[in-house]
């Protein structure tokens, strides 16, 4: 871990992601021990916001349950500026105070020094906010890193502008892009469990396994975020990324080495072998309302969806990954709002066993839960205890909080922001990942737009539009598992 004299930026920091997601996460860090000894939090944002008002704000932030002694101590090392996202003079006053900060924090003056600029911001204003930075706040004697949030641009050619445009201000190596998925316990978990395992590594391709599925479900609708939702829709919201790098880190070959850039081209790797995805590989669908007592709205019944909008809210689809170990084996992407539950599963289902010594009762399923329950467990036949000679399904099972009751999982956002403060990169977006992401869903995305494809319609807490399981079997060969 690397203690200099550290000052973290967070623009946006009155906004949401600041409230749920970047404040918290600091404070869990700050509560371990795990912040720089030497730290200083500047928040920045429009709204004018005297010293005390700015500290009862982000007190509220931390939740009613944090103790007042760390809330205070914490609260010690946050200090805020009010300024708008494109006045150089407010950034000047900005650099003023993170300098002030600095003497307090460093006053033997080392030059060593990190600088954090976190941009919790809309992508409306971002690019306002990087070129302010570079221009009136960024010190080269620093080392400095900016952390960004997506969306990342809408398809390959915006997501291109926008690398191109920050590129022009900061080095790639001085970039963190934020995937939260990333920062899972499950996620990060992947990597471990194929490469410090023996048995994983040996079945890992389409000798043995059929087919993959990586499911997100949200049980709520657009609550409010109407206008993001519709905009960008599911492929976009959580495939295009979150889906896609947790595929990448399951098909990757092993890297050469932990260090970021070994993994991150293992990813890159795997990804450029991905062919763009078919339309007629798509389900698309939309949910609408329930009637009836708790009835729930449907998508279009939000008033911040534009009337008639086509944008889906759930979507299936198939991939292929063209290489050697990957051939054959279909990729199955499942993700929706507004459906039966929360949950986000790696379902990877092995093919059939060869010999005909026993039936086949059903396939082993190597699934790993990602949330909510973290958990890893096979699918295994086992013979029915007792005098039976049957077969039964059974589950070899780690279930985290089972094993691991003293442990409390910390948020993405927490390991990704100590990530940051030691300058690693491995869990974080490269460019030419983002570029081959984006290539693989820009023609599916232009032809549905184009085509203005209808998606199907599903009810609010269902499991989908209709034939959501015969989609996955018939394009994947996935058999439904016996329990
Ligand atoms: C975000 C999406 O990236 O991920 C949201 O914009 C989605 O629409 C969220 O709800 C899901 O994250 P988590 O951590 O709650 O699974």
């Amino acid at each position: 871990k690397e203690d200099l004299p550290t000052t973290v930026v967070v623009f946006g920091a009155s906004g949401d992601l600041a409230k749920k997601k970047t404040f918290p996460a600091l404070f869990h860090l700050y509560q371990r021990g795990l912040l720089p000894k030497r730290v200083r939090i500047v928040g920045y944002a429009r709204t004018r916001l005297s010293p005390e008002d700015f500290h009862k704000r982000a007190t509220s932030f931390l939740g009613p349950e944090a103790a007042s002694k760390d809330v205070e101590g914490f609260l010690r090392l946050c200090v805020y500026v009010s300024g708008q996202y494109d006045v150089p003079d407010d950034f000047r006053a900005l650099r003023k105070e993170i300098e002030n900060q600095d003497t307090a924090i460093n006053p033997e003056g080392r030059s060593e020094r990190v600088r954090v600029y976190y941009m919790a911001l809309p992508p409306s204003v971002f690019l306002d906010v990087a070129t302010q930075i570079k221009g009136c706040v960024y010190d080269d004697g620093c080392t400095n890193r900016i952390v960004i949030e997506k969306p990342f641009g809408h398809d390959l050619e915006s997501s291109r502008q926008l690398s191109n445009d920050i590129g022009a201000l900061f080095s790639e190596h001085e970039v963190f892009r934020i995937d939260h998925y990333l920062g899972k316990e499950m996620v990060k978990n992947i990597l471990t469990l194929r490469f410090a395992n023996v048995f994983y590594e040996a079945v890992w391709s389409h000798h043995y396994i059929s087919n993959v599925q990586i499911t997100f479900k949200e049980p709520f609708g657009t609550e409010g975020r109407g206008g993001y939702v519709d905009e960008f829709g599911i492929i976009r919201d959580v495939m295009q990324n979150h889906l896609l790098q947790v595929l990448s880190i399951v098909a990757m070959r092993q890297p050469e080495s932990l260090r970021s850039e070994d993994i991150r081209d293992r990813k890159t790797e795997v990804l450029r072998r991905i062919l763009p995805i078919q339309l007629e590989d798509t389900l698309l669908g939309q949910y609408v309302g329930t009637r009836g007592g708790g009835g729930k709205p449907g998508y279009k019944d939000d008033d911040t969806v534009p009337a008639g909008s086509t944008t889906a809210t759930y979507a299936q689809c198939v991939l292929h990954v063209d290489n050697d170990r990957w051939r054959g084996v279909p990729w199955v992407m499942k993700a929706g709002k507004a459906l039966d539950e929360a949950k986000m599963t790696i379902r990877i289902q092995f093919k059939d066993m060869p010999n005909a010594l026993f039936p086949n009762l059903a396939r082993n399923e190597l699934v790993i839960q990602v949330s909510p329950k973290e958990s890893v467990y096979i699918k295994t036949i086992v013979k029915e205890p007792g005098l039976s000679t049957n077969l039964a399904m059974s589950e070899l099972d780690l279930s985290y909080h089972k094993r691991y009751q003293d442990i409390k999982i910390p948020d993405a956002y927490a390991t990704l922001i100590l990530d940051v403060l030691n300058g690693d990169h491995s869990n974080f977006v490269r460019s030419d990942e983002l570029d081959e992401a984006w290539r693989i869903f820009t023609p599916l995305l232009h032809q549905i737009e184009k085509e203005q494809v209808v998606p199907l319609p599903y009810e609010y807490g269902s499991r989908g539009p209709k034939g959501v399981d015969e989609f996955a079997s018939e394009r994947a060969g996935y058999k439904l598992s016996a329990r």
